[in-house]
């Protein structure tokens, strides 16, 4: 933590401002001053907010919701980087006594082809709602909840599946990433449910479909260069993209299931017939998998 010997700080920010999802957007500079170190960065813009409404001037819109670190939906970039300079935080839990008096901040939206600007810092982030609702549902019997202790789970799957369970949805690892790549997010997912015993009837339906959503909104694919689990608020681990590679393909070679591959990803589909899918497929793993590590 960068030590402040002031209890306020006077600042500039400089910020994106775009009017709406088709209007070129600018950066423009505000000074703001008295700042108190306690102030979180959303309760900064709040003040900025009620300084340039004073003023009559447009306030700057920001996604946010819960301010606990819990809803996923304040994501900034900050001088760069997802949420800003502390590791393992969102935005919202960002403190000012994390900059130092004089600073200038760069405040700008998530920049992503999957994540439009809606307006300032606002961005479109339902390609994640409809890679989520590929996923599907999970099968439970129905009737009276089952006694909770006759499932058991062994003690270090309950936390490989608690750990990717704790992703947010906040996006943070597409905007961080050159490729813009949603895997550490689908990842997460796919290794919460694909952990569980409650998780095993749609298993391999559920990564085909929710891989073939996740190209279909245009992330790009995954280069192992590790930017999302550094930027990631819940610190999800790469080791669930491997995961996310194992149940891929396990899911493409050995289920019932992987003709839902063939019917869900446009691109390929043409290309395919009973007689050369398996070297179409094979291209595919090529394509999808350069350069990754599948353990
Ligand atoms: S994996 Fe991490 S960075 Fe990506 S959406 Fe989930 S919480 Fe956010
Ligand atoms: S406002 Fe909910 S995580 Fe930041």
């Amino acid at each position: 933590m960068n030590s402040s010997a002031s209890k306020t700080l006077n600042l500039t920010l400089k910020i994106w401002r775009q009017t709406g999802p088709n209007n070129p957007g600018a950066f423009k500079l505000y000074d703001l001053n008295e700042i108190s170190t306690d102030m979180s960065f959303l309760e900064m813009l709040d003040v900025l907010n009620e300084q340039l409404i004073t003023r009559g001037e447009e306030p700057v819109a920001f996604d946010h919701d819960c301010r606990e670190g819990i809803c996923g939906t304040c994501g900034v970039m900050i001088n760069g980087q997802a949420h800003g300079p502390e590791n393992a935080t969102t935005t919202c839990q960002l403190h000012m006594r994390r900059f130092n008096d004089g600073d200038t901040i760069l405040i700008e939206p998530w920049r992503a082809k999957a994540f439009p600007v809606v307006r300032d810092l606002v961005v479109d982030r339902s390609a994640f709602d409809r890679i989520i609702q590929s996923g599907g549902y999970v099968s439970v019997n129905t009737g009276n909840a089952p006694e909770a202790n006759s499932i058991s789970v062994p003690g270090h799957i309950q936390q490989q599946a608690m750990s990717a369970a704790a992703c947010i949805g906040c996006g943070a690892c597409v905007a961080s990433c050159k490729n813009a790549s949603a895997m550490l997010f689908v990842s997460a997912k796919v290794s919460h449910l694909a952990s569980l015993p409650q998780g095993q009837t749609e298993r391999s339906k559920r990564v085909l479909s929710m891989v073939a959503t996740m190209d279909k909104e245009q992330f790009g694919n995954c280069t192992n260069t590790g930017e999302c689990e550094a930027a990631c608020p819940a610190e999800i681990k790469l080791t669930n993209i491997a995961q996310l590679n194992r149940e891929y393909i396990k899911a493409v070679l050995f289920s019932h299931d992987w003709h839902c591959y063939l019917t869900s990803w446009d691109k390929w589909r043409p290309k395919i017939n009973h007689e050369t899918w398996r070297s179409d497929f094979e291209s595919w793993v090529n394509h999808r998998l350069r350069r990754q590590i599948v353990k």
